[in-house]
Protein backbone atom coordinates (compact mmCIF):
# COMPACT_ATOMS: atom_id res chain seq x y z
CA UNK A 1 0.00 0.00 0.00
CA UNK A 2 2.72 2.25 1.09
CA UNK A 3 4.54 1.66 -2.17
CA UNK A 4 1.45 2.11 -4.41
CA UNK A 5 1.28 5.47 -2.66
CA UNK A 6 4.85 6.45 -3.41
CA UNK A 7 4.52 5.21 -6.96
CA UNK A 8 1.54 7.95 -7.45
CA UNK A 9 3.38 10.44 -6.16
CA UNK A 10 6.60 9.92 -7.88
CA UNK A 11 4.75 10.34 -11.12
CA UNK A 12 2.69 12.77 -10.16
CA UNK A 13 5.88 14.88 -8.92
CA UNK A 14 7.08 14.47 -11.96
CA UNK A 15 4.31 15.69 -14.24
CA UNK A 16 3.14 18.84 -11.72
CA UNK A 17 6.72 19.98 -10.44
CA UNK A 18 7.13 21.57 -7.15
CA UNK A 19 3.35 21.01 -5.56
CA UNK A 20 3.87 17.49 -5.72
CA UNK A 21 7.62 17.23 -4.45
CA UNK A 22 6.49 17.67 -0.85
CA UNK A 23 3.78 15.00 -0.92
CA UNK A 24 6.49 13.04 -2.33
CA UNK A 25 8.86 13.33 -0.09
CA UNK A 26 6.16 13.51 3.35
CA UNK A 27 5.86 9.98 1.58
CA UNK A 28 9.39 9.08 1.31
CA UNK A 29 10.15 9.94 5.03
CA UNK A 30 7.13 7.96 5.48
CA UNK A 31 7.83 4.59 3.50
CA UNK A 32 11.77 5.53 5.85
CA UNK A 33 9.98 4.79 9.45
CA UNK A 34 10.61 0.77 8.89
CA UNK A 35 13.28 -0.78 8.58
CA UNK A 36 17.03 -1.37 9.56
CA UNK A 37 19.78 0.88 9.78
CA UNK A 38 22.74 -0.70 8.37
CA UNK A 39 26.57 0.16 8.51
CA UNK A 40 28.86 0.55 5.19
CA UNK A 41 30.57 -3.06 6.62
CA UNK A 42 27.25 -4.93 7.63
CA UNK A 43 26.04 -3.89 3.76
CA UNK A 44 29.44 -4.73 2.07
CA UNK A 45 28.84 -8.39 3.49
CA UNK A 46 25.88 -8.59 0.57
CA UNK A 47 27.99 -8.24 -2.20
CA UNK A 48 27.51 -11.65 -3.65
CA UNK A 49 30.97 -12.61 -3.44
CA UNK A 50 32.10 -16.13 -1.69
CA UNK A 51 30.55 -16.05 1.80
CA UNK A 52 27.88 -13.07 0.62
CA UNK A 53 24.77 -13.09 3.08
CA UNK A 54 22.80 -12.21 0.17
CA UNK A 55 22.62 -9.27 -2.44
CA UNK A 56 22.02 -6.04 -1.42
CA UNK A 57 22.29 -2.72 -2.72
CA UNK A 58 21.57 1.09 -1.69
CA UNK A 59 20.83 4.04 -3.43
CA UNK A 60 20.68 7.71 -2.04
CA UNK A 61 21.34 5.66 1.22
CA UNK A 62 18.33 3.50 0.87
CA UNK A 63 18.78 -0.29 0.78
CA UNK A 64 16.93 -2.86 -0.95
CA UNK A 65 16.94 -6.24 -1.12
CA UNK A 66 18.15 -7.36 -5.03
CA UNK A 67 17.87 -11.04 -4.95
CA UNK A 68 15.32 -11.35 -6.93
CA UNK A 69 17.47 -9.64 -9.85
CA UNK A 70 20.24 -12.13 -9.35
CA UNK A 71 20.74 -12.31 -13.00
CA UNK A 72 21.59 -8.58 -13.16
CA UNK A 73 23.30 -8.43 -9.53
CA UNK A 74 24.98 -12.16 -8.67
CA UNK A 75 28.19 -12.92 -9.66
CA UNK A 76 27.96 -13.21 -13.15
CA UNK A 77 25.74 -10.44 -13.57
CA UNK A 78 26.35 -7.05 -15.87
CA UNK A 79 25.48 -5.13 -12.55
CA UNK A 80 27.21 -7.18 -9.81
CA UNK A 81 29.32 -3.70 -8.99
CA UNK A 82 26.29 -1.95 -7.52
CA UNK A 83 25.90 -4.53 -4.74
CA UNK A 84 27.35 -4.18 -1.39
CA UNK A 85 27.37 -0.71 -1.59
CA UNK A 86 25.45 2.82 -2.32
CA UNK A 87 27.28 3.87 -5.78
CA UNK A 88 24.01 6.32 -6.63
CA UNK A 89 26.29 8.61 -8.73
CA UNK A 90 26.92 5.74 -11.35
CA UNK A 91 23.13 5.40 -12.11
CA UNK A 92 23.41 8.36 -13.75
CA UNK A 93 26.67 8.62 -14.78
CA UNK A 94 27.44 5.87 -15.60
CA UNK A 95 31.14 5.62 -14.80
CA UNK A 96 31.25 2.04 -13.62
CA UNK A 97 35.09 2.44 -12.35
CA UNK A 98 35.93 2.17 -8.66
CA UNK A 99 35.89 5.81 -8.82
CA UNK A 100 32.76 6.13 -10.52
CA UNK A 101 31.04 3.77 -7.88
CA UNK A 102 30.93 5.91 -5.39
CA UNK A 103 27.98 7.65 -3.36
CA UNK A 104 29.09 11.76 -3.64
CA UNK A 105 26.12 13.02 -5.48
CA UNK A 106 27.51 16.65 -5.47
CA UNK A 107 29.10 17.05 -8.27
CA UNK A 108 25.53 16.15 -10.46
CA UNK A 109 23.15 18.31 -12.04
CA UNK A 110 19.73 19.12 -10.70
CA UNK A 111 18.16 17.26 -13.65
CA UNK A 112 20.88 14.51 -13.23
CA UNK A 113 19.26 14.14 -9.51
CA UNK A 114 15.71 13.84 -10.86
CA UNK A 115 16.70 10.86 -12.94
CA UNK A 116 18.74 9.56 -9.76
CA UNK A 117 15.35 9.71 -8.07
CA UNK A 118 13.51 8.01 -10.66
CA UNK A 119 15.73 5.01 -10.10
CA UNK A 120 15.21 5.13 -6.61
CA UNK A 121 10.92 4.71 -7.65
CA UNK A 122 12.24 1.74 -9.93
CA UNK A 123 13.60 0.31 -6.79
CA UNK A 124 10.80 1.26 -4.29
CA UNK A 125 8.62 -0.39 -7.06
CA UNK A 126 10.66 -3.77 -8.33
CA UNK A 127 12.27 -4.54 -4.71
CA UNK A 128 12.00 -5.01 -0.70
CA UNK A 129 13.55 -2.37 0.81
CA UNK A 130 15.46 -3.47 3.65
CA UNK A 131 16.07 -0.11 5.41
CA UNK A 132 18.59 2.99 5.62
CA UNK A 133 22.48 2.92 5.32
CA UNK A 134 24.39 4.72 7.91
CA UNK A 135 26.06 7.58 6.40
CA UNK A 136 26.48 10.06 3.46
CA UNK A 137 22.72 10.40 4.12
CA UNK A 138 21.28 9.31 7.10
CA UNK A 139 22.53 9.55 10.27
CA UNK A 140 23.16 6.85 12.92
CA UNK A 141 20.40 7.47 14.25
CA UNK A 142 18.69 7.27 11.00
CA UNK A 143 17.59 11.10 10.16
CA UNK A 144 18.38 12.33 7.23
CA UNK A 145 21.53 14.30 6.71
CA UNK A 146 22.32 17.73 5.48
CA UNK A 147 23.75 16.48 2.19
CA UNK A 148 20.68 14.08 1.94
CA UNK A 149 18.47 17.70 2.85
CA UNK A 150 20.36 19.41 0.27
CA UNK A 151 19.83 16.77 -2.72
CA UNK A 152 16.50 17.01 -2.24
CA UNK A 153 16.74 20.57 -2.77
CA UNK A 154 18.66 20.10 -5.86
CA UNK A 155 15.63 17.55 -6.69
CA UNK A 156 12.91 20.14 -6.28
CA UNK A 157 14.80 22.44 -8.53
CA UNK A 158 15.49 19.52 -11.26
CA UNK A 159 10.91 19.13 -11.21
CA UNK A 160 10.60 22.71 -11.76
CA UNK A 161 13.20 22.94 -14.45
CA UNK A 162 11.51 19.84 -15.83
CA UNK A 163 8.23 21.32 -15.68
CA UNK A 164 9.28 24.47 -16.85
CA UNK A 165 11.01 23.03 -20.07
CA UNK A 166 7.52 20.78 -20.68
CA UNK A 167 6.14 23.66 -20.89
CA UNK A 168 7.91 25.58 -22.77
CA UNK A 169 8.06 22.44 -25.41
CA UNK A 170 4.13 23.04 -25.85
CA UNK A 171 3.81 26.73 -26.42
CA UNK A 172 7.14 26.04 -28.63
CA UNK A 173 7.03 22.49 -30.33
CA UNK A 174 10.51 21.37 -31.38
CA UNK A 175 11.21 21.22 -35.48
CA UNK A 176 11.46 17.72 -37.01
CA UNK A 177 15.32 17.79 -38.90
CA UNK A 178 17.28 15.65 -41.21
CA UNK A 179 20.57 15.81 -42.62
CA UNK A 180 21.43 14.41 -45.61
CA UNK A 181 24.74 14.07 -47.58
CA UNK A 182 23.13 16.16 -50.93
CA UNK A 183 22.29 18.98 -49.49
CA UNK A 184 22.73 19.47 -45.83
CA UNK A 185 20.64 19.88 -43.22
CA UNK A 186 16.91 20.53 -43.17
CA UNK A 187 14.41 21.69 -40.48
CA UNK A 188 10.43 21.55 -40.43
CA UNK A 189 7.26 21.60 -38.77
CA UNK A 190 4.18 19.25 -38.75
CA UNK A 191 1.48 19.06 -36.71
CA UNK A 192 3.39 15.99 -34.24
CA UNK A 193 6.83 17.68 -34.51
CA UNK A 194 8.04 17.65 -31.02
CA UNK A 195 5.67 15.29 -29.96
CA UNK A 196 2.95 17.62 -29.22
CA UNK A 197 0.59 16.59 -31.10
CA UNK A 198 -1.85 19.63 -32.09
CA UNK A 199 -4.02 21.10 -34.88
CA UNK A 200 -1.46 24.04 -36.22
CA UNK A 201 2.22 23.06 -37.75
CA UNK A 202 3.68 26.06 -37.74
CA UNK A 203 7.05 27.54 -39.25
CA UNK A 204 10.92 26.64 -38.34
CA UNK A 205 12.38 29.64 -35.97
CA UNK A 206 15.28 29.52 -34.44
CA UNK A 207 14.76 30.08 -30.53
CA UNK A 208 17.70 31.66 -28.34
CA UNK A 209 18.08 30.68 -24.35
CA UNK A 210 18.89 33.63 -22.43
CA UNK A 211 22.52 33.99 -21.45
CA UNK A 212 23.48 30.53 -23.11
CA UNK A 213 23.52 31.90 -26.38
CA UNK A 214 22.62 28.88 -27.65
CA UNK A 215 19.14 28.07 -30.00
CA UNK A 216 16.97 25.10 -30.89
CA UNK A 217 14.47 24.89 -33.33
CA UNK A 218 11.28 25.24 -32.77
CA UNK A 219 8.07 25.56 -34.56
CA UNK A 220 5.73 29.13 -34.08
CA UNK A 221 2.39 29.96 -34.64
CA UNK A 222 2.31 33.12 -36.95
CA UNK A 223 -1.37 34.06 -36.14
CA UNK A 224 -0.15 34.21 -32.61
CA UNK A 225 1.00 37.24 -32.02
CA UNK A 226 2.49 36.48 -27.98
CA UNK A 227 3.98 33.82 -28.98
CA UNK A 228 5.55 35.10 -32.53
CA UNK A 229 6.77 38.41 -30.95
CA UNK A 230 9.12 36.84 -28.83
CA UNK A 231 12.10 38.43 -28.87
CA UNK A 232 14.69 35.49 -28.65
CA UNK A 233 13.17 34.18 -31.74
CA UNK A 234 14.83 34.79 -35.08
CA UNK A 235 14.70 33.86 -38.61
CA UNK A 236 16.33 31.02 -40.43
CA UNK A 237 18.74 32.92 -42.77
CA UNK A 238 17.63 32.41 -46.87
CA UNK A 239 14.11 30.77 -45.48
CA UNK A 240 10.87 32.89 -46.79
CA UNK A 241 9.61 33.72 -43.18
CA UNK A 242 6.05 31.83 -44.10
CA UNK A 243 7.94 28.78 -44.77
CA UNK A 244 6.94 25.46 -43.12
CA UNK A 245 10.45 23.65 -44.30
CA UNK A 246 14.15 25.21 -44.28
CA UNK A 247 17.58 23.73 -45.32
CA UNK A 248 20.12 25.31 -43.11
CA UNK A 249 23.33 27.21 -44.45
CA UNK A 250 26.35 26.35 -43.93
CA UNK A 251 27.49 29.71 -42.29
C1 LIG B 1 23.86 4.93 -16.91
C2 LIG B 1 23.88 3.79 -17.60
C3 LIG B 1 23.17 2.53 -17.15
C4 LIG B 1 22.81 2.13 -15.90
C5 LIG B 1 23.04 2.83 -14.57
C6 LIG B 1 22.13 0.86 -16.03
C7 LIG B 1 21.62 0.13 -14.99
C8 LIG B 1 20.90 -1.03 -15.11
C9 LIG B 1 20.38 -1.79 -14.01
C10 LIG B 1 20.55 -1.42 -12.56
C11 LIG B 1 19.73 -2.87 -14.52
C12 LIG B 1 19.01 -3.94 -13.73
C13 LIG B 1 17.58 -3.51 -13.53
C14 LIG B 1 16.79 -4.49 -12.70
O1 LIG B 1 17.02 -4.58 -11.48
O2 LIG B 1 15.89 -5.13 -13.28
C15 LIG B 1 19.84 -2.79 -15.96
C16 LIG B 1 19.33 -3.73 -16.84
C17 LIG B 1 19.58 -3.71 -18.18
N1 LIG B 1 20.30 -2.79 -18.88
FE1 LIG B 1 21.25 -1.18 -18.13
N2 LIG B 1 22.10 0.52 -17.36
C18 LIG B 1 22.72 1.51 -18.07
C19 LIG B 1 22.91 1.54 -19.43
C20 LIG B 1 22.52 0.55 -20.30
C21 LIG B 1 22.76 0.56 -21.72
C22 LIG B 1 23.50 1.68 -22.46
C23 LIG B 1 22.21 -0.56 -22.22
C24 LIG B 1 22.15 -1.07 -23.60
C25 LIG B 1 23.00 -0.76 -24.55
C26 LIG B 1 21.61 -1.28 -21.11
C27 LIG B 1 20.93 -2.46 -21.23
C28 LIG B 1 20.32 -3.14 -20.19
C29 LIG B 1 19.57 -4.37 -20.36
C30 LIG B 1 19.35 -5.12 -21.69
C31 LIG B 1 19.12 -4.74 -19.11
C32 LIG B 1 18.36 -5.99 -18.74
C33 LIG B 1 16.90 -5.84 -18.86
C34 LIG B 1 16.25 -7.14 -18.40
O3 LIG B 1 16.75 -8.22 -18.69
O4 LIG B 1 15.25 -7.05 -17.68
N3 LIG B 1 21.83 -0.57 -19.96
N4 LIG B 1 20.55 -1.66 -16.30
Amino acid sequence: MLKLVFRVSVSLAVWSGSEWLNLWLLDLDVAQDSGRLLSQEELALYNGEEDSKGLYLAILGQVFDVEKGRKHYGPDGGYRFFTGRDASSAFVTGDFTEAGLTDDVSDLSPSQIVALYDWLAFYQKDYTRIGKLIGRFYSESGKPTDVLKQVEASLAQGLKQKAQAEKENELYPACNSEWRSDRGGRVWCSIKSGGVHRDWAGVPRMLFSPGSGQARCVCVRLDDRTQSNNPNLQQYKDCPPQAESCLLSHD
